[in-house]
């Protein structure tokens, strides 16, 4: 019987386990490391470090159950309108592949493959031109994710387009990115998925002008008309998307032109089927053999009962280094959230701060607060069994440091001098991929997208909207001008202070 939202039942286990370090859990339960494992298409994950056992476990699988998270997925991938406040389907599964039959669900899928072939064609046609240069331009969900992808699996040997990102207003970003360029043979693609978006706008203006007009450019839109006419773009060079894609969960749309041409159509096509492959895991596995699901109860008790405050990934693959700003904000502008779905306020804490770095040079800079620090900070470690570069040596040295540091955390040491004690008791998520593929990054993003959906499922709260940055859009827009010298009515003192400095 699930009472208090079911969490008394958590608290309950947790009080219970209290005084209980990870190597007891692992000596009490013997064949834990197995059980706590499993194994999704390319992806090996082990949640064997983490703080709870099999009765906590089973508890916090029993609150699923109860916040119906099987009936969740299927109301998702049948494109239900499950962004409540905005009203929307939410189908970036439709993206990928059918994960339902609905005929909503169908029909986006179809649109959606209709795009890709559009932006096949579009890509020949740059592959036959005399373009070596691709300027990407777009911020948040239409920069991060064609940025992570394109950086973790370009060739390192070069690909037949170098593609260059620039998401930030500060004209230093796109001053920099051009002064390398040739506008003779650099095409740019301007991603919004509102075309309203300040930064966009500019950077693309600037980008327009230094090409010498739109000749070379592209956009990509849920608002097509907008983004052709602002730029004077010919449509057939402008590439649809849907407001059933959240910005966030955009990459696997038109959004990852750049990526298409960074990495190759066909491999974007390989990036798309593992994240299929994720959706029939999801929709289909048990509870209790789902990876998103557990990965999702993993990140509720480590926040919502043990109370960390924050949550960190350390990608052991170079590679990979923009997943953890690819991450912050899919899930913290996902799961940012105070209100539930009806507006009344969070039973308690919702997600926690998402951090993270690549190792092994986070080992050098930030792992002393991880090992010694008052804070304890859950990390999911991610890692390559196979290597794709040709140093054997030092990926052997990188695995070990991936196996020593997951160890010294939950392990621990003891020493007679404090100073050289180490408590241990600092959990974490073990995932190692196969090697670095399309399919197995494709698989992994899923992977996290559906774990914040399940979270949003626990908590009740509206993963999909973000009405949270809007505020602060409206004051720069009320602001600009001010300091543009118009004369406009400023509330606060501070900022008025502020801007008789800057002016
Ligand atoms: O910052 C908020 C946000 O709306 C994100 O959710 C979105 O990914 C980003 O801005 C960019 O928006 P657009 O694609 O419309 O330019």
């Amino acid at each position: 019987m699930i009472t208090n939202n079911g969490f008394d039942v958590l608290h309950a286990h947790a009080q219970r386990l209290q005084g209980t370090g990870i190597p007891s859990l692992m000596a009490a339960e013997p064949d834990r490391v197995q059980r706590m494992a499993l194994k999704v298409g390319p992806l090996y994950v082990n949640f064997a470090r983490q703080k709870y056992d099999r009765a906590a476990l089973d508890a916090l699988l029993e609150l699923a159950a109860a916040r119906d998270v099987a009936g969740g997925f299927q109301r998702l991938f049948a494109g239900q309108k499950i962004n409540l406040t905005e009203d929307r389907s939410v189908l970036h599964s439709a993206l990928r592949g059918n994960a339902s039959d609905a005929p909503v669900a169908l029909a986006a899928h179809a649109e959606a493959t209709a795009v890709q072939a559009q932006m096949g064609g579009l890509i020949k046609t740059l592959e036959a031109s005399n373009v070596t240069d691709i300027v990407s331009v777009g911020i948040g969900g239409s920069d991060l994710g064609p940025r992570l992808v394109a950086d973790a699996l370009r060739p390192a040997a070069g690909a037949r387009f170098r593609v260059h990102f620039v998401s930030n207003v500060d004209g230093a970003a796109m001053q920099r990115t051009l002064a390398t360029l040739d506008p003779a043979t650099t095409a740019g693609i301007l991603i919004s998925k509102t075309f309203g978006t300040q930064e966009t706008l500019l950077n693309g203006r600037i980008l327009c002008d230094w090409l010498g007009g739109s000749e070379r450019l592209y956009a990509v839109s849920a608002n097509p008309e907008r983004a052709a006419k602002a730029f004077d773009i010919a449509a057939e060079r402008v590439l649809p998307m849907w407001d059933w894609v959240g910005g966030r969960y955009s990459l696997w749309s038109a959004v990852g032109f750049p990526i298409a041409l960074a990495i190759g159509f066909e491999r974007f096509g390989q990036l798309l089927e593992g994240a299929a492959q994720m959706d029939a895991h999801a929709a289909s596995a048990p509870l209790a053999e789902n990876l998103p699901v557990l990965h999702a109860l993993t990140d509720i008790w480590n926040r919502n009962v043990l109370g960390y405050a924050t949550h960190a990934v350390m990608t052991y693959d170079q590679r990979m280094a923009l997943l953890p700003a690819y991450l912050q904000q899919l899930v913290m502008e996902s799961l940012g959230k105070r209100v539930k779905c009806d507006g009344s306020p969070v039973d308690g804490d919702t997600v926690p701060v998402w951090w993270g770095g690549a190792g092994t040079d986070v080992q050098h800079s930030f792992f002393q607060a991880l090992h010694q620090g008052t804070s304890i900070v859950p990390a999911d470690f991610i890692g390559c069994v196979r290597n794709d570069d040709p140093y054997e040596i030092n990926h052997q040295a990188l695995l070990a440091n991936l196996l020593a540091q997951t160890e010294a955390l939950a392990n621990g040491q003891d020493s007679e001098d404090p100073h050289r004690q180490y408590p241990g008791g600092r959990p974490s998520t073990m995932i190692l991929l196969d090697a670095l593929t399309p399919q197995s990054l494709g698989a992994l993003i899923a992977m996290y997208e559906h774990a914040v959906y399940v979270q949003s499922l626990i908590w009740d709260i509206n993963a999909f909207d973000q009405f949270g940055v809007e505020l602060g859009k409206q004051l720069a827009s009320q602001l600009l001008p001010a300091l543009q010298g118009e004369t406009v009515e400023i509330a606060d003192p501070m900022t008025r202070e502020l801007l008789a400095r800057l002016r």
